[in-house]
């Protein structure tokens, strides 16, 4: 069976020429974790449109076509005729706890792309040992003003952030309180102490507990949740105190903007990411589920991706660092040459 894929217009503008290298990359990463047996993926010009293609030796299983409508990048489907260039359009699979344009309601400079996070989010799971049917919990140890957040929960996962600018997390907070009022979710919203002992170290987290109907939200099986931590990423133990996490996603600041002085000088961190991650993998590894990943994307122009990875494995992680796994580095400026790294607690 023959299966041609057409990429979201929106995805050039992210990658621009290398938009098909990241698709063929994400496909051949979720090809793996297919039940079919995948025998070919490739980009393909059909009269001068681009296509990715994936060949296989039966009809995709209803999981199977679960998996590939999810991909980033993917727009429409298309079954093609054998020896024809005849497409039957196959609908997507796709499930959304709640409307994908979550993640593209708030603008502000600094955001990560929706599409580029959406990508990382699944390549975190289709690298781990779990599933997008089980129960998933992701954090983000960086979370800004929690695209990821959102991204998990148009899967339907519970998703927790952490961020030290305390203005982000409260304009994130503030945005989700509105937007579950505005959807009419079942909601309850706390602001409580998750670590300290008194109000000067005292820090607070923002938990959001909701379900999309009242007996959704009785029964407890309905409800997912969402937390927003105004702390520090390499606390995280601290805060959650066991491994409660499947996925590890974030994009790690770049030491342009995002940079953050009040907590540089409260720390002594830099914003430089191999010192963030010596500091926050030994707590990473404590939070993370066995067969949980973590993905990060960080400016390979301040650490190449060698130096990132030794920094993984002298941590105790398995980093994924063949194939699909070294095709995700591209321009986003002139000073930020963005790549993914992928690593498991196994
Ligand atoms: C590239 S931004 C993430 C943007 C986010 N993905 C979004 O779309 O809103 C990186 C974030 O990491 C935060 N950060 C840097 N070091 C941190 C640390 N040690 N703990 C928590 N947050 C940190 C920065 O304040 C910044 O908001």
């Amino acid at each position: 069976m023959k299966y041609l894929i057409l990429q979201n217009p929106g995805h050039n503008r992210v990658y621009y020429n290398l938009a098909d290298q990241l698709a063929l990359a994400e496909l051949q990463i979720a090809a793996e974790k297919m039940q079919s047996e995948v025998s070919t993926v490739e980009v393909e010009l059909i009269e001068g449109v681009r296509y990715l293609s994936l060949e296989t030796t039966e009809l995709l299983t209803d999981s199977d076509l679960e998996i590939v409508s999810r991909l980033s990048f993917v727009f429409a489907i298309f079954q093609q005729e054998e020896d024809s260039n005849c497409l039957k359009p196959i609908r997507k699979n796709e499930y959304e706890f709640v409307d994908q344009k979550i993640s593209s309601l708030l603008k502000y400079h600094g955001k990560t792309n929706e599409l580029f996070t959406k990508m990382m989010v699944n390549v975190g799971l289709l690298a781990s040992d779990f599933n997008h049917n089980e129960t998933i919990t992701l954090l983000d140890p960086v979370a800004g003003k929690g695209t990821t957040l959102y991204e998990a929960l148009v899967y339907g996962f519970d998703a927790y952030g952490i961020e030290m600018e305390t203005g982000a997390v409260h304009e994130a907070a503030t945005f989700f309180k509105k937007y579950l009022e505005t959807e009419k979710f079942k909601h309850n919203a706390d602001e409580r102490r998750i670590a300290g002992t008194n109000k000067n170290n005292e820090i607070q987290i923002r938990d959001f507990e909701f379900a999309k109907t009242k007996e959704a939200f009785k029964s407890g099986e309905g409800i997912k949740r969402i937390g927003m931590i105004t702390g520090n990423a390499a606390e995280a133990y601290t805060y959650f105190k066991k491994p409660k996490f499947n996925l590890i996603v974030g994009d790690l600041p770049y030491g342009i903007y995002h940079g953050n002085k009040s907590f540089e000088s409260r720390s002594g961190a830099t914003r430089n990411p191999s010192e963030l991650l010596e500091e926050c993998l030994p707590q990473w590894m404590k939070v993370l589920k066995k067969g949980g990943t973590i993905v990060l994307a960080w400016n390979s122009f301040v650490v190449s991706p060698k130096k990132l990875s030794e920094i993984f494995e002298s941590n105790g992680f398995s980093v994924l660092k063949e194939g699909p796994y070294t095709k995700f580095q591209h321009m986003v400026d002139k000073s930020i040459k963005r790549d993914i790294i992928v690593a498991k607690k196994v």
